[in-house]
């Protein structure tokens, strides 16, 4: 009886059934091998049902079917599980046998809880006039069980027997109607994201023991089961030693012992995943993990891993407005170190920049761009001491020129803060020397055990694993990346025979051909995509390892829901994952490996990846519009791969621009190259000139400051020719000005005197005032330096007047300076008084720190050349006071030097001692030769006046030796003369003259004549 009407049931039922499961369960024709397994049993039974169907006539029953049935069958299928066999009132379900997932557990606490609610909703059936409310109660039980056919060969049957099959069944039976209960291990392996009660304890028939059961309420975040793979990483392997090197360093910096550490080895080894093992000790838990990437296309970007640490550390989100960003640097920096609040503008400069223009540039001192630098440094330093940093640089064969210069000055203070850096690159690609300092761990292959480890874990399947191991072993030669691919491959080519050959698996794998680089896999994986998907992999190559979704449907023209789909069938094949974004940041995808992405950019056509760069650099256009500065980077990167050479040059240009900005002047530099090698692959019209020497005369900027003065030279030739062709005069000017500047700082001061002449000829012709005032200081200071005195005096009073006339205060400060030093070089002390204080006062008001601190050091000196020890040592210490502000210790060790000379005179020997300490202390950390070379020569002058001549001669010797290889020839002249005069009171007559003509020929050589009196004196006397 009971037999017929299950049958009654199924025969309504068996429309509904997906084929592949009913072919398999009923007719039992494929062969499945016997095993045991992990699995997941789902009882379910809706009370009542059976009965209610054999009440009503077949039409209505069809139609219970439909509403209560079908969406059953549906959910099963849905997530990936099968219906084993329909029991009176309901059924059974597997997930994980025969086909297995990594997450069944979840897979089917997530389709019962769906089935729960499609029957509340559709279970309401009217008889008559009364109303009946259908419940199901279900049990689900995780565990190992036996699988496989069974039955004669004309009649078989998938079959799961076992306990945990036994208990999901009673499970269900001690539901109460609309309830889920679960067993200990479906528990354990959903807890983390559903809701469920706490545990009762059960009597469960046929069980000695209690039993503890679990009601499961709902779901914790709403992410379908696809989604969830974020966190789904092979086990870790190996790398116990390199772990406990790591773990080593994270100690030391905790306690304040700040540490460097390179991970190199090639692509796929683990670098990565050794970073994020480290991350997950426990004692990382006590640091802020700061980390940036660095990425083949932002090799020209300045700080471009830099500005992802700071937007982390200030919390920036993506879609800030610049006003909301400059609020929160300003907070956060009021929190961290509110001492650097002076510097908030360079923070935010670096985070939402304003390009500044080549003449803004120009006339910055030198001091300005060594701020930027320092005041992150400062603030890295302040914030860890709130909590220890672990900063993390990924990727280091990318980095740009800036972010490097920044590690090396880091490097050299770190060791006294609690930080831990550590950086990784592909030891292949690698362009430069290790960060000095840094411990260098070295990644090897894996080890043959190791291997097999993974390899074991990764194929579930006891047969293939054994088939395949060896050759696994040896092709992958220890790559962790390349087994992964292998394995991928090798699941992949399961999942598409599964169906019609499952159980052959000897004979479908033993010909598995296993291509030998871990690119060809990976290829061969990418080519078993469906058109559609392989389509939209290689159109996201476009955007880089990262990427951001709403771009990408800008090219794929895709609807949203559309494109989330197709994003999670290529997460499902692990070719992308979503990114863990913190809650800040847009929704990302990233390419599981960057090599991934490399394959499927390589793959697109010239032409298709031309178009494709065209389009997003055209979205990105539209959606940045509002922030497109900071943007240009990556606009240049898409524009300059596109047939848009236009904007190409446009960006690569502003790019550059904003590099200088920033002080990032390598960065620049391949900026503007790139953009010049497009503009003259072209026969460039009127306007490609002038665009054209507008570049060469920045680019011979960025050129000259860090120290390629031949290459800027070269560079502005190029623009003179440029705009003397097309008859530009205000460029002309300009250029001419720039060639000044490079003669002066080669110290050809003639040379750049007559430019300066010839550019201020011009100018008066456009009558551009600014820049004429600017030019006639320059000429000042030339005429100052080539010792031309009254000349270079004359020039700039007049520059004097003209700021006063334009009310150019910036320029005025300059000015007052300058003149400053003239009194300075003649004696007038007082006079240079003067001048300092008016132009300090000035810089106060508008609270430029750097002059400020310049000034004072200036006067420090002035009154120190006055005898008037007292207001020398009170400016000196100020000029101290700030350096400490901003971060500033060179600047901080050159005036402990001035005051220990300033202690000496007065026989304060003691004192002397003390700063001559930490002078010393603060140069040897920076690894400063010449400031040493300064301490070495305060000591031998210490020594000198305490007689002691043995340890003074030592110290002279030291000093001259460093500053004759720097070239120094100032401090090397001088330090003879006081050698030699040390030798003159010692009464070695004939080494002492020595000494002093030596110092006259090197002094004289560059036509210093401070001395030169006070030498001649001396070598008389002898
Ligand atoms: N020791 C290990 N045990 C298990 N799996 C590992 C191990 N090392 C790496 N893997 C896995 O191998 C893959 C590649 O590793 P990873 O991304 O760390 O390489 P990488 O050296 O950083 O490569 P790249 O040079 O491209 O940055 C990852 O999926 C990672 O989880
Ligand atoms: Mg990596």
């Amino acid at each position: 009886m009971k037999e017929k009407k299950q049958n009654k049931i199924l025969e309504l039922f068996k429309p509904y059934v997906p084929k592949a499961v009913t072919s398999r369960i009923l007719e039992g024709k494929e062969s499945l091998p016997s095993e045991r397994s992990e699995a997941t049993i789902i009882f379910i039974d809706i009370r009542g049902f059976t009965k209610l169907a054999d009440q009503l006539d077949p039409e209505k029953a069809t139609e219970i079917i439909n509403n209560i049935f079908e969406p059953i069958v549906r959910i099963i299928d849905k997530y990936g599980g099968s219906i084993n066999k329909f029991l009176g009132d309901g059924l059974m379900a597997i997930f994980g046998t025969p086909f297995s997932h990594e997450d069944d557990p979840e897979r089917a606490a997530r389709a019962s809880l769906e089935i729960m609610k499609s029957i509340e909703e559709n279970g309401k059936i009217k008889i008559g006039s009364k109303v009946k409310n259908l419940k199901a109660r279900i049990g689900i039980n995780t565990g190992l069980c036996i699988s496989g056919e069974i039955g004669s060969a004309s009649r078989k049957e998938f079959t799961v027997i076992g306990d945990t099959v036994n208990l999901a069944s009673r499970l269900q039976v001690n539901a109460t109607p609309g309830k889920i209960l679960i067993g200990e291990k479906t528990f354990q392996r959903i807890k983390d994201n559903f809701i469920i009660s706490p545990p009762r304890k059960l009597k469960i028939k046929g069980k000695k023991d209690l039993v503890s059961v679990y009601t499961l309420k709902g779901e914790k975040k709403k992410i379908s089961f696809l989604e969830k793979k974020k966190n789904s990483h092979s086990p870790f392997v190996g790398r116990q030693k390199e772990l406990k090197i790591l773990r080593e360093a994270l100690k030391k910096s905790y306690n304040s012992r700040g540490q460097i550490i390179e991970i190199s080895g090639e692509l796929g080894v683990g670098k990565s995943r050794l970073i994020l093992e480290l991350s997950k000790d426990s004692l990382a838990k006590e640091f802020n993990i700061l980390s940036g990437n660095c990425s083949s296309w932002e090799e020209s970007k300045p700080y471009a891993p830099l500005k992802e640490i700071f937007t982390k550390i200030f919390g920036i989100k993506f879609d800030d407005e610049l006003k909301e960003i400059d609020k929160k640097i300003e907070n956060k920096i009021k929190e961290i170190d509110s001492s650097l609040l002076f510097a908030s503008s360079y923070f935010s400069r670096l985070l939402s920049p304003k390009i500044k223009s080549l003449e803004e540039i120009m006339e910055q001192s030198k001091e300005e761009s060594n701020l930027l630098l320092r005041v992150l440094k400062k603030l890295l330093w302040s914030f860890s001491s709130q909590k220890p940093l672990l900063i993390i640089i990924e990727d280091v064969q990318w980095i740009d020129d800036a972010s490097v210069e920044f590690l090396i000055q880091c490097s050299k203070e770190l060791k006294k803060y609690s930080i831990l850096l550590i950086y990784s690159l592909r030891e292949s690609l690698k362009k430069r020397e290790s960060i000095a300092g840094s411990k260098r761990i070295k990644l090897l292959p894996l080890k043959n055990t190791e291997s097999d480890k993974l390899i074991r874990f990764l194929i579930k399947k006891n047969d293939i694993y054994q088939l395949m191991k060896d050759r696994i072993i040896s092709t992958a030669n220890g790559n962790p990346l390349f087994i992964e691919e292998i394995v991928r491959g090798i699941e992949e080519r399961r999942l598409s025979v599964d169906k019609d050959r499952l159980g052959n698996y000897p004979e479908i794998f033993a010909d598995f051909p296993i291509p030998d680089t871990v690119h060809s896999i990976a290829r061969a994986r990418i080519d078993l995509l469906p058109v559609g998907l392989k389509e939209i992999l290689y159109q996201a190559s476009i955007l880089g390892r990262y990427i951001e979704i709403k771009l990408l449907q800008k090219i794929t023209n895709l609807e949203d829901k559309v494109l989330l789909e197709t994003m999670k069938k290529l997460q499902k094949h692990e070719f992308i994952e979503e990114v863990e974004a913190a809650p800040q940041l847009q929704r990302y995808f990233a390419f599981t490996h960057s090599l991934i992405q490399e394959i499927a950019y390589n793959s697109l056509l010239f032409k298709t990846r031309n178009s494709l760069h065209t389009k997003i650099g055209t979205a990105m256009e539209e959606m940045y519009l509002s922030k497109i500065d900071e943007k240009v980077e990556e606009l240049a990167y898409h524009f300059r791969n596109s047939d848009d050479k236009e904007k190409a040059i446009f960006y690569l240009d502003k790019a550059g621009d904003k590099a200088q900005s920033l002080y990032a002047f390598k960065n620049a530099i391949n900026f503007y190259l790139d953009s010049i090698k497009i503009l003259e692959s072209t026969e460039p019209g009127k306007e490609q000139l002038t665009q054209l020497s507008e570049i060469y005369n920045r680019l011979a900027f960025s050129q000259s400051t860090v120290g390629k003065r031949k290459e800027a030279e070269i560079s502005l030739n190029k623009a003179l020719k440029y705009c003397r062709k097309i008859k530009d005069k205000n460029t002309e000017s300009l250029i001419l000005m720039s060639m000044g500047n490079l003669y002066g700082d080669m110290g050809k001061w003639d040379k750049a005197i007559e430019y300066f002449k010839n550019s201020l000829f011009i100018s008066e012709d456009i009558s551009n005032l600014r820049r004429k005032a600017r030019i006639i200081k320059s000429i000042g200071l030339a005429y100052l330096f080539r010792g031309d005195t009254e000349r270079g005096y004359k020039y700039l009073k007049e520059c004097l007047e003209t700021c006063k006339e334009m009310k150019d205060d910036n320029l005025y400060i300059m000015v007052l300076n300058n003149l400053g030093i003239y009194y300075d070089m003649v004696g007038d002390w007082k006079d240079a008084i003067n001048t300092y204080k008016k132009s300090l006062s000035i810089s106060k008001k508008y609270d430029n720190i750097i002059e400020i601190s310049n000034v004072m050091g200036n006067l420090g000196f002035a009154y120190s050349s006055l005898n008037e020890s007292e207001q020398a040592i009170y400016y000196f210490k100020e000029s101290i006071k700030l350096s400490d502000k901003i971060g500033d210790i060179y600047n901080k060790g050159i005036n402990y030097i001035h005051l220990g000379e300033e202690y000496l005179r007065k026989d304060e020997f003691k004192v002397v001692k003390y700063y001559i300490s930490n002078a010393e202390k603060i140069f040897k950390e920076l690894e400063d030769k010449l400031g040493l070379a300064d301490v070495y020569r305060l000591k031998a002058k210490m020594f000198k006046k305490i007689k002691n001549w043995k340890d003074s001669e030592t110290f002279f010797i030291k000093a001259i030796k460093t500053y004759s290889q720097f070239g120094d020839k100032i401090n090397e002249g001088e330090s003879y003369y006081e050698w030699g005069d040390m030798l003159f009171i010692k009464k070695t007559k004939d080494l002492a003259k020595k000494k002093l003509l030596k110092s006259k020929k090197l002094l004289e050589s560059i036509g210093a004549r401070k001395y030169l009196k006070e030498i001649e004196e001396k070598l008389d006397n002898l």
